[in-house]
């Protein structure tokens, strides 16, 4: 049983477990495979937080594909993002006729997503559409779908599967998420 955890005097109550990840990371290389059978896609992972969610996905994948990294910051070490994106890494690919495929831990504001889609964009990718394993819902501010949802979620602030607390806690093997103010860890 997944278990409480403090962080910085935050809790975080367990969310969603490795079993039900597992399962719709499947899923989601179902329909990939289906609408990619006889392409090959460039991967593209948001760097840091995709990192583990794109190495589940990529290897559930049975179409061959290439692999490329952005590396964007947004948050620093806080709760609620800046606002700011920071192309920290650009793409080592050449985009210009391909299938692009982005992958992100989770679309919050929108605001990261939105930005790669304009530098891919300019680019010329033969097609380009989006894969995030979190979606806040409500909370994007785009006026283009995301193509694979692994989740929808509420607006809180979840953490482990690659997605971080101040950079830490990517390392936890499932999802947790910031408990309402005052909630007590059960003896
Ligand atoms: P957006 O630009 O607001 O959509 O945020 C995108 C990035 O912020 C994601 O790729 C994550 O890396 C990070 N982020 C957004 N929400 C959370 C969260 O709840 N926990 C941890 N990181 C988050
Ligand atoms: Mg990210």
């Amino acid at each position: 049983m997944a278990e409480f955890i403090k962080i910085n005097g935050d809790t975080f109550e367990p969310f969603i477990t490795e079993e039900q990840i597992r399962k719709r990371v499947k899923e989601l290389a179902v329909h990939i495979n289906a609408d990619y059978a006889g392409k090959t896609p460039i991967f593209i992972g948001v760097l840091n937080g995709s990192f583990i969610f794109l190495a589940d996905l990529i290897r559930e994948i049975n179409v061959d594909c290439e692999m490329d990294f952005f590396k964007l910051s947004s948050y620093g070490d806080a709760k609620i993002s800046s606002g700011q994106v920071k192309l920290l890494k650009n793409l080592n690919c050449e985009v210009a006729g391909r299938d692009i495929l982005v992958v992100e831990d989770i679309v919050d504001s929108g605001l990261s997503i939105a930005f790669i889609k304009n530098i891919i964009e300019k680019e010329n990718p033969k097609t380009l559409k989006f894969v995030s394993l979190l979606l806040k819902k409500g909370v994007p501010k785009i006026d283009f779908p995301i193509d694979y949802v692994g989740f929808e979620i509420p607006p809180d602030f979840v953490i482990g599967y690659g997605l971080d607390y101040a950079q830490k806690v990517r390392n936890l093997k499932s999802i947790y998420r910031l408990s309402p103010q005052g909630s007590i860890k059960p003896e």
